[in-house]
């Protein structure tokens, strides 16, 4: 039996009614339409709709539901549409005539989403805590890398000396965002559509604030009609997880291409790569590639859910009732991808030698220019003097360190043999100390900051 029987004659077409219903996907939100109703009822004894003894009826009938549903032993039928008729639909089995009181002045429009909202205030902490795993790997990481320095890259190409404790902390910060973005998010799920009716809000005497406090949320939406369309919470969360997927497949690149044999600078471990089929010697870094495939699929559940509430009529349409399986499927994704990860970074081991084997003294160039300022030139001239070295060095296939002082001399006097101490690696990324900068006394306070983050502070 539909909720919505009484006007219809026939019955809905076999395939229209698998078009129509939404159980497969919303029964995930089984306890959350159980607490709204819960909350509901107590509303509708205020306003003389129910009885103490409907209620207390009702009460019952909702707690062995919500036991039947974490116990997995809820019995759903052919005939139930959603989550909330199937509630329903057991509620009247359960208790009879106080259960078809219950819809009383409140539509599936705004139980829809008040349910989806607390599935989503239940939701989030739980992915803001696997980033934070995530972001601890990543810290513990750059805890761990002590002084060992790499090749700093733009446009791929080598540019400047970093720690790599400096790198692993660059992947550090945009997931630390990222949960602050999830954070703010929180203001725009806690306000509650339940009590706006089918749009134009309920005729009951119900104080909805009071009704949002018990609930948990923070106020209670202020106009019906945008209420039970508004969907920004959804479309931002899947921003948020398209943002995180973005800053995997960020990281999860570059440990693909920092694998490879040409690069060579980490070893993933056994317990998160794979083999080849055919290729006995392959060792493959599918999970970080499949982080990079998976983030592709967020951005496509984000532009879906978009794509979908663009140029929609105002209040509900039933098209809404598309915005929950990209939610629950972003979030499925990175609740399977987060921990994975957080077990690859933790597991990588760093190949130093190579690392440090991969600057060139090509590298130091600026800290060369930067020497020549520190003797009075000013640095739009400095950088075109180390830019005749660097092709004096290229013609001789040597490296900066490889031009003698006579060579750096017939360039220009102003060097001196301290000149091969500003080529040195280390000496360039000590120079970097700046707040922000890849020195080992600026990392260790970024460290430290990224430790009190964590922690909330
Ligand atoms: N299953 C529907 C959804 O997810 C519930 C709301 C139905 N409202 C309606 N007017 N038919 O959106």
């Amino acid at each position: 039996m539909t909720l919505w029987g009484g006007r219809f004659s026939g019955k809905l077409e076999e395939n229209a009614w698998n078009l129509n219903t939404s159980l497969p996907v919303d029964k995930r939100m089984a306890i959350q339409d159980v607490d709204g109703s819960l909350a509901w009822a107590a509303a509708l004894v205020q306003s003389g709709i129910l009885t103490g003894e409907e209620y207390e009826q009702i009460c019952n009938g909702l707690t062995v539901i919500k036991q039947e549903f974490s116990e997995q032993n809820f019995l759903f039928m052919d005939g139930d549409e959603d989550i909330h008729s199937a509630v329903e639909r057991r509620l009247t089995e359960l208790v009879g005539d106080a259960a078809r009181k219950l819809h009383t002045g409140r539509s599936r429009n705004d139980q829809v989403s008040t349910d989806f909202r607390l599935w989503m205030m239940a939701a989030r902490p739980r992915l803001i805590s696997q980033i934070k795993l995530v972001q601890l790997s990543l810290l513990e990481k750059a805890e761990n890398a002590g002084e060992t320095y790499m090749p700093g890259y733009t446009h791929l190409q080598r540019a400047q000396p970093v720690l790599l404790a400096h790198w692993w902390m660059s992947h550090f910060w945009p997931l630390a965002r990222d949960v602050e973005r999830l954070d703010s998010l929180e203001k725009r799920i806690s306000i509650l559509p339940l009590g706006c009716g089918a749009l134009a809000g309920t005729s009951l005497d119900v104080d909805r604030e009071a009704l949002a406090e018990k609930l948990g949320f923070e106020k209670a939406a202020p106009n019906s009609m945008d209420s039970v369309s508004d969907r920004d919470f959804a479309a931002e969360f899947l921003f948020c997880a398209s943002m995180i997927g973005i800053h995997l497949s960020k990281l999860a690149e570059q440990m693909v291409l920092f694998n490879s044999s040409e690069f060579g600078f980490f070893e993933l471990s056994d317990e998160y790569s794979t083999g080849s089929s055919l290729m006995p010697q392959k060792k493959n870094p599918d999970t970080f590639e499949l982080t990079r495939g998976k983030s592709g699929v967020l951005i496509g559940l984000l532009t879906g859910l978009l794509t979908t509430l663009k140029g929609l009529p105002s209040t509900y349409d039933k098209d809404l009732q598309e915005d929950k399986a990209p939610v629950f499927a972003a979030y499925d994704t990175l609740m399977l991808l987060l921990p994975v990860l957080a077990g690859g970074i933790r597991t990588v081991s760093a190949k130093t030698k190579r690392m440090e084997g991969a600057v060139d003294s090509f590298m130091m160039a600026t800290d060369l220019a930067d020497y020549l300022v520190d003797r009075g030139i000013p640095f739009r001239e400095t950088h075109s003097i180390v830019g005749k070295a660097v092709r004096m060095a290229i013609e001789l296939g040597s490296g900066l360190d490889g031009l003698t002082l006579d060579q750096y001399k017939s360039i220009h006097p102003a060097f001196e043999p301290d000149l091969y101490q500003a080529l040195n690696p280390l000496e360039s990324i000590r120079k970097r100390k700046a707040l922000g900068g890849t020195a080992p006394e600026a990392v260790q306070y970024q460290i430290q900051q990224a430790r009190s983050s964590l922690k909330g502070e």
